[in-house]
């Protein structure tokens, strides 16, 4: 199967589907930093939507449309008219993305705040029913493929985990562990690589 990896870097998703003999490329504006430069495209991924794939991950940026930034978008009770325009810009490339001409889609996003309007999820996932006692809110967005089914949940280890910062916003371990490293927030988990390589490669 020719398979892209939208927005990836970290070549999480590729090397799972590469593992099971598939000829998937990773595609990010930036350089890859998962080892395998010759699976990897150092570019603006809407240049390769046409070049004959059969699937596609994508991982299009949330910063502006996700419920997390809401501080920002509503900062001092108004909205922010800068970061609105910047959320609407993302949601464009989003739809670029799920409405790309491919047969089958999946498209990756935390909860998007309301206010952008962005279409009904298919499903709503976490890393913990894939192995990794990490609580993070995930959607799917998907076309023409199964709903991505749990392989080890390990639920019941995820209550105690929880901490709060100085602000009274609730945070995970995994989340303060990983500080100010937004690269490190937004890697896909290898469970959840691994489950979509598995699950979607035989589609
Ligand atoms: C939320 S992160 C996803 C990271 C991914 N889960 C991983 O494990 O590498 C979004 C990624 O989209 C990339 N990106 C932004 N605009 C892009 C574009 N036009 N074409 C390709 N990648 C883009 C960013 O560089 C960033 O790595």
């Amino acid at each position: 199967m020719n398979v892209l990896i939208a927005c990836e870097e970290s070549q999480e998703v590729c090397k799972a589907f590469r593992k099971l003999g598939h000829e998937a490329f990773s595609c990010d504006t930036q350089e890859c930093s998962g080892g395998h430069p010759e699976w990897h495209i150092h570019d603006d991924v809407l240049k390769h939507l046409d070049d004959g794939w059969d699937l596609m991950i994508a991982h299009p940026p949330c910063t502006y449309i996700t419920k997390a930034g809401t501080r920002w978008l509503y900062a001092g009770h108004k909205l922010n008219q800068e970061r609105y325009k910047q959320g609407l810009q993302a949601k464009k490339f989003f739809l670029k993305l799920l409405n790309a001409d491919i047969p089958m889609i999946a498209v990756e996003n935390p909860i998007p705040h309301k206010v952008f309007d962005m279409p009904e999820e298919t499903q709503i996932i976490q890393p913990y029913y894939f192995g990794h006692k990490v609580q993070k809110t995930t959607y799917l967005w998907l076309k023409n493929l199964p709903k991505l089914q749990s392989t080890n949940s390990i639920m019941k280890e995820i209550t105690p985990e929880f901490m709060r910062d100085n602000k009274g916003i609730k945070h995970s371990k995994w989340f303060m562990d990983c500080g100010f490293n937004s690269k490190l927030k937004s890697k896909t988990f290898e469970g959840i690589a691994k489950a979509m390589a598995e699950q979607w490669g035989r589609v």
